[in-house]
């Protein structure tokens, strides 16, 4: 086997071997294929993209270069929900235990925040002494008794994604279709699942700017999953704004809590029902998708799923009692209120904007070593289209750093007042298989 047989044929749009693409593959991951030898490739496929036999092994193979977790011993179904990365999204604290409270085991892995974006595991470490670095019997154990566990994604899982991505961000092939979605989805077959869910993100807050390229994504995806014998469906949701009115960590857990009692914003409740009811269907515990999602609504409101998600963050060592009582124990020196200059109706600049005032808070990374202040953050007092009068609060921070007049300058800059109210939907589109 040799590179420069497989660069041109792939130059030439000629179909690769699957002992071409694993040998690719595995050389990169060994260092005999060199980083330029990659770059190369990897510009071919952004020109001429993949074919799904391609992907399917190309994915595989990125999958065979770590550690995959079984769940032998564990009673299924198991389900699985991803998002591409929005700001304010705490969906997956109230679509696991949802789902769980139907019977159905939510086994994931999650990731850390950084830049704009959070990640599920630093909101749950605002719960001190919770861990995500768990090992696979205790991953087990906690699915078993509490019906839903959420492991750290360590560097042994997909060691080839970490390697091809750090790769991709220096060469201008990270907006490839078929890169990003083996990348995500090798990321996602690593742990078995029934049902996995992708939340694409669309807008200004997301990678995947347009409705175009996120269905072709979703449809890559899907194809890869059907690849690999899962069930995957896709939900195209706005990111042109925040999800739910809290933006940071131990303040999403406790939306995240709030919405589980039937006190959830709108759009939260929305996407999360909607989330639920595609799994609950995905697994066959309904038939049709307007009454799982009218019994999943139904249960959210009821608060009946709520103590899954104290029990699962108790099983994993974690003090739910500081969200429980949560001003009692998040309290920040500065509590900055920012008043709407006019009448109208409000709307936000960019979902984005809102996420990085938020790491300036003290909320997220800006480097994979800063330190997180989990009581930092914003509160959305009013939202998208709420109408609002002159010198009401519409949104408040919470940070513990000396710099209010440059904070209260950045968060005005966010608020838009308009006459009239915009046309928002959190869900644009469902692609089911
Ligand atoms: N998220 C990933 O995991 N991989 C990509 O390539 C892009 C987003």
């Amino acid at each position: 086997m040799n590179f420069s047989t497989i660069i041109t044929k792939k130059k030439n749009k000629i179909e690769l071997s699957e002992q071409e693409i694993k040998w690719l593959v595995e050389s990169f991951v060994k260092d005999t294929l060199k980083d330029y030898q990659m770059a190369a490739f990897n510009m071919a496929v952004w020109f001429n993209g993949m074919t799904e036999t391609e992907l399917s092994v190309f994915t595989s193979t990125m999958i065979e270069s770590g550690i995959t977790y079984n769940l032998d011993g564990v009673e299924g179904p198991f389900a699985d929900k991803h998002s591409t990365g929005g700001v304010g999204d705490k969906t997956s604290l109230i679509f696991a235990p949802l789902v769980a409270s139907f019977g159905v085991k939510v086994s994931k892995l999650s990731g850390r925040g950084l830049g704009q974006t959070g990640g599920t595991i630093d909101k749950l470490e605002s719960c001190t002494g919770w861990t995500g670095e768990i090992s696979e019997e205790r991953f087990k154990e906690i699915l078993n008794t509490v019906g839903l566990s959420i492991m750290s994604q360590s560097s042994n899982v997909v060691p080839a994604d970490k390697k091809l991505y750090a790769l991709r961000d220096v060469t201008g092939t990270v907006d490839s279709i078929p890169l990003i979605a083996s990348s995500i989805m090798s990321k996602k077959l690593v742990v078995p699942a029934d049902s996995i869910v992708l939340d694409v993100k669309v807008g200004s807050g997301a990678f995947m700017k347009d409705m175009d390229s996120a269905s072709l994504l979703s449809k890559t995806m899907i194809s890869i999953g059907k690849a690999h014998n899962r069930n995957v469906s896709v939900m195209l949701t706005n990111m042109d704004k925040p999800l739910g009115k809290a933006i940071g960590n131990a303040i999403e857990v406790k939306e995240a809590w709030d919405t589980l009692h039937g006190k959830g914003p709108e759009d939260l409740v929305e996407l999360c029902t909607v989330a639920a009811a595609l799994t609950l269907t995905q697994t066959g515990k309904f038939s049709d998708l307007e009454v799982a999602k009218q019994e999943v609504l139904q249960v959210l409101q009821s608060g009946k799923a709520a103590h899954y998600l104290k029990d699962f963050v108790q099983a994993q060592g974690g003090d739910f009692s500081k969200i429980e009582d949560y001003d009692k124990h998040f309290s920040t020196k500065h509590v900055i209120e920012i008043k709407a200059e006019k009448d109208g109706y409000v709307s936000f600049a960019s979902a984005d904007g809102l996420g990085y005032l938020s790491m300036h808070l003290g909320a997220g990374r800006e480097t994979k070593e800063d330190i997180i202040d989990f009581a930092a953050g914003i509160y959305l007092n009013k939202t998208t289209n709420d109408p609002v009068k002159a010198g009401e609060v519409v949104m408040t921070l919470y940070t513990n750093i000396d710099k209010e007049e440059s904070f209260i300058k950045d968060a005005q800059e966010q608020i838009v007042i308009l006459d009239s109210k915009t046309d928002e939907q959190v869900i644009l589109k469902l692609i089911t298989d």
